[in-house]
């Protein structure tokens, strides 16, 4: 059966295929010729999954699954949420990001946060959510050099180190895109059986 994964991040990419590789072939959006935007303008993470994996089943009448990510800070009410990949504007780097977050939380002792991944797969004509969640605490410095985003101020539950201090296999076993997408892959391996 092919599914197309809303994406063209390779890494992304890689990882699902390895592990469906026998029963789904894993299509990428240049696979299908999808070159232009896809629409994400909803106000939470589930709604922009869902948002992105309607918009490719509509449009290409195929079997989706997209995925959408954000940091959740309890200080910032929330923020930077949907907005995690342009929080410190349109064209900004990971290091605009990081830099507006640590200004912004310079004052508090309040450092909860969380990431979020929500995957909407739409199969059939059914649409299933997978929700993915680490909790943590943003430092006050950046600390590590791997992993990418806000991996460098983000210490998870339980670890004394950053996402960005912790070799990739260690972040995904914990990390939110792998819980959410561990569970994809349960569902796809036993789905029709
Ligand atoms: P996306 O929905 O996967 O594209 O993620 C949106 C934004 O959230 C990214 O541009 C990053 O800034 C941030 N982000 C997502 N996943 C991670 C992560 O694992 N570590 C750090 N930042 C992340």
């Amino acid at each position: 059966m092919k599914l197309v994964f809303a994406t063209n991040n390779k890494h992304k990419l890689e990882e699902v295929r390895n592990i469906l590789n026998n029963k789904f072939e894993i299509l990428s959006l240049k696979d299908i010729n999808c070159f232009g935007d896809i629409p994400e303008t909803q106000d939470t993470i589930e709604g922009n999954a869902s948002q992105k994996a309607n918009f490719i089943y509509e449009k290409y009448k195929t079997n989706c699954f997209a995925d959408d990510t954000g940091l959740e800070i309890e200080a910032l009410n929330g923020e930077p949420g949907v907005y995690s990949a342009r929080y410190a504007g349109e064209n900004c780097t990971f290091e605009d990001n990081v830099r507006k977050v640590l200004s912004k939380m310079e004052n508090t002792k309040k450092r909860n946060a969380r990431f979020k991944t929500v995957i909407s797969l739409i199969i059939e004509g059914k649409e299933y959510l997978f929700e993915g969640t680490v909790n943590g605490k943003i430092t006050e410095n950046k600390k590590g050099i791997s992993g990418f985003g806000y991996d460098p101020i983000f210490m998870p539950e339980g670890y004394k180190k950053t996402f960005a201090e912790l070799t990739p296999e260690e972040k995904n076993k914990i990390s939110h895109r792998g819980i959410a997408t561990r569970k994809l892959i349960d569902f796809l391996r036993n789905y029709g059986n």
